[in-house]
Formats: C-alpha cells, sequence, structure tokens
C-alpha cells in the first residue's frame, strides 16, 4: 500500500521526506519516477498534471496540498473517490496575517509613504482614519475567511462577510447570496475575496462588482484584496477600473494566469500589489501531518474530514 505524491510548481523532496518520516510503513512514492500503480491506495496532490490519476484501481482517496481543490474538479478525469482539502490552523494563520497585512497597508497608506521615502519627501496630509471608521466585506466566510474576519475585528476594523447561505455569526454582520450582495458591498470599503473558484465564482470580482463598492468611505475610494484565486478576477476590468480610479487600489496574490506573465499591465500599474501565490502557503511540516493522520483515521475505519462536495465544487 503507497502514497502517491502528484505535484507540480512545488518541491517534491520536502515532502516525500516529512510523509516518510510520518508513514514510516507506508512507501511514498512520486508521479514521474517508476511505481507500482496497483499499489497506490492515497494520493497527495498539488496541481497534478490533468489525466495523470487514472490507472489507479486500489485507489482510496485523494488529498489536496492546499485548502482549494479546484485543480481537481479541472481534471474531467479524475478517478471518483472521495477528496479532502487542507483545513489547518497553521495555513489559516498564515492566510490571515496577509489579510489583516494588506488591509493595515490601505489603512495606514503605506503603500504612499514607500513611495515617498524613495523619493525622499516628507509629506503628511494629517488624514489618518481609525480603523473602526473603515468597513472591510470578506466574500467568503468558510475557515479562512472566519478567522480573517475575527482578526480584522481584533486590529478594530468594521467588518462584514458575504457567503452562499446565510450564516449567523456573533457579532459579524452577513449577508448571502446574489440577494444579499448589492447591500454587502455598498458597505465595503475595502474587499477581500476568499471564495473557492466554481462555476458559479469564476470572474466575480468585475466591472459590475467593482461599481457596486462603496464610494463614501474614509479610504477615498475602495480596494480589493484578492486572495483566492485568479478566475475570480477579470483582470481587464481590474486594470479598467484603476486606470479611471473606480478602484484606488488592488493587492493580489493570485492570477488568471500563474506565474504572472511577464507582459501582464498589471506588473506596471502603480496601485496594484502584487505577491506570488503565497498568501497561505502549505508548509510540509503541519501540511504533511494533516494529510498523514487523515490517512491514520481511515486506516482505522475512521471517516475522512474535510471532505469536499464535487456538486458544489468546494
Ligand atoms: P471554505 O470552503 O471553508 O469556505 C468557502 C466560503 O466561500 C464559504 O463561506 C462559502 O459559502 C463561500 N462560497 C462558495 N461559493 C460561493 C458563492 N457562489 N457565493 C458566495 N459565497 C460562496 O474555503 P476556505 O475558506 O478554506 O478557502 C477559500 C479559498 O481560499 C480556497 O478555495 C482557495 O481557493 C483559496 N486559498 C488561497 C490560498 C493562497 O495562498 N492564495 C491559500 C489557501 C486557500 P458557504 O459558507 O455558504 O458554503
Ligand atoms: C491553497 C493555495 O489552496 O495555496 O491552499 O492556493
Amino acid at each position: 500500500m503507497s502514497l502517491l505524491l502528484a505535484m507540480t510548481s512545488w518541491h517534491v523532496e520536502d515532502w516525500r521526506a516529512r510523509f516518510q518520516a510520518l508513514l514510516p510503513d507506508m512507501p511514498v512514492v512520486v508521479l514521474g519516477e517508476p511505481f507500482d500503480r496497483r499499489a497506490v491506495h492515497y494520493v497527495a496532490s498539488w496541481k497534478h498534471p490533468a489525466g495523470s490519476l487514472t490507472g489507479l484501481p486500489n485507489l482510496a482517496a485523494i488529498f489536496s496540498l492546499g485548502a482549494g481543490v479546484d485543480f481537481l474538479f479541472a481534471d474531467d478525469k479524475l478517478p471518483p473517490v472521495p477528496i479532502a482539502r487542507v483545513v489547518d490552523p497553521d495555513l489559516t494563520t498564515r492566510m490571515s496575517e496577509y489579510v489583516v497585512l494588506h488591509c493595515l497597508m490601505y489603512l495606514r497608506q503605506q503603500h504612499r509613504y514607500i513611495s515617498q521615502q524613495q523619493q525622499k519627501l516628507w509629506e503628511d496630509d494629517r488624514n489618518q482614519p481609525a480603523a473602526r471608521s473603515v468597513r472591510v466585506g470578506i466574500m467568503g466566510l468558510g475557515e479562512l475567511g472566519q478567522d480573517a474576519a475575527r482578526k480584522l475585528q481584533a486590529v478594530g476594523f468594521d467588518v462584514a462577510g458575504w457567503s452562499r447561505s446565510p450564516k449567523t455569526i456573533d457579532g459579524l454582520p452577513t449577508f448571502a447570496g446574489e440577494d444579499g450582495m448589492k447591500a454587502f458591498l455598498a458597505r465595503t470599503d475595502i474587499l477581500v475575496c476568499l471564495v473557492p473558484l466554481t462555476p458559479d465564482t469564476r470572474g466575480i470580482i468585475n466591472a459590475e462588482l467593482i461599481a457596486g463598492l462603496a464610494r463614501d468611505g474614509r479610504l477615498g475610494g475602495p480596494f480589493v484584496i484578492n486572495a483566492g484565486r485568479g478566475g475570480l478576477q477579470v483582470e481587464a476590468d481590474i486594470l479598467a477600473a484603476l486606470e479611471t480610479g473606480a478602484l484606488k487600489g488592488e493587492t493580489l496574490d493570485v492570477f488568471e494566469t500563474e506565474p504572472l506573465p511577464v507582459e501582464s499591465p498589471l506588473w506596471a500599474q502603480p496601485n496594484v500589489t502584487i505577491t506570488p501565490h503565497n498568501a497561505a502557503m502549505s508548509e510540509p511540516e503541519a501540511i504533511a501531518s494533516l494529510i498523514a493522520a487523515q490517512i491514520r483515521r481511515l486506516e482505522a475505519g475512521e471517516p475522512l474530514q474535510h471532505v469536499v462536495d464535487p456538486a458544489r465544487g468546494y
């Protein structure tokens, strides 16, 4: 019985070593190297090449090495076995750090001061709104969205959230579905996008959404932070909105095409902050431990945790 690591764009050796230490009795094999396909009971995947998980007759479960699973559902030859994703405090904490950091960058006009420093400019317009007067709207109130909301509230921001199904969360105003979208956007100065990429959410950050954001806030115009997936955003609409001033700034960790091509106009847009899809990286120590524990559960006849629903796509 073996575990197959099927990943692109990450260093497989870090993962192999970690998994092998955690599962000493289970051979850990790697896609691209010779291995016995009949022996594979588990797959741990991050963006495996589509179609490469066929012909594994004893496969019992697939583990996403990240929180997102859109890359799995994009493989139309994916074997029909249960899929579990990452839900882990290490990853969640990393995402909340990212969200809080970038909301604070906008609150405290830090992009402006970095630019002023480069020009040796001492300039202060005495405009310093308090966090409590800045409204942050979080799209996606799952594992990541709810943790980010709590941490933004701890800093003092006026936070609300939006999700697919209605929610009651102590101390957090919530909105749901298409019906709740307009009112949610109308009270949002900084929009944080943490929804999964599904057929329903593809392209959701578009000109219409941007037009619905608040324009009466203390930051002088709306900002968007997308750390969900690149497929959620229409980059042409974002660029147009930044050029007309409909959007004051945008922080992007994810892109329609990754790595972001050198010819993308986003690189040169002064009001865009770019990070290379590492808002919440999967750290091998933490995530291999989570998956090894899941494998031990299955081997002990216990149910798998954090199973995704193929019908919902997340
Ligand atoms: P969860 O599945 O826990 O939460 C998803 C949230 O999005 C839920 O609140 C869900 O609503 C909401 N949602 C889904 N579809 C819709 C829709 N059509 N309309 C409105 N709301 C919707 O996911 P996580 O919080 O764990 O992760 C979110 C995403 O973050 C991942 O899918 C991944 O793409 C991205 N991510 C990015 C990382 C990075 O480094 N950039 C790292 C980790 C994750 P409901 O509650 O009603 O189900
Ligand atoms: C994830 C990611 O989904 O890193 O975990 O994007």
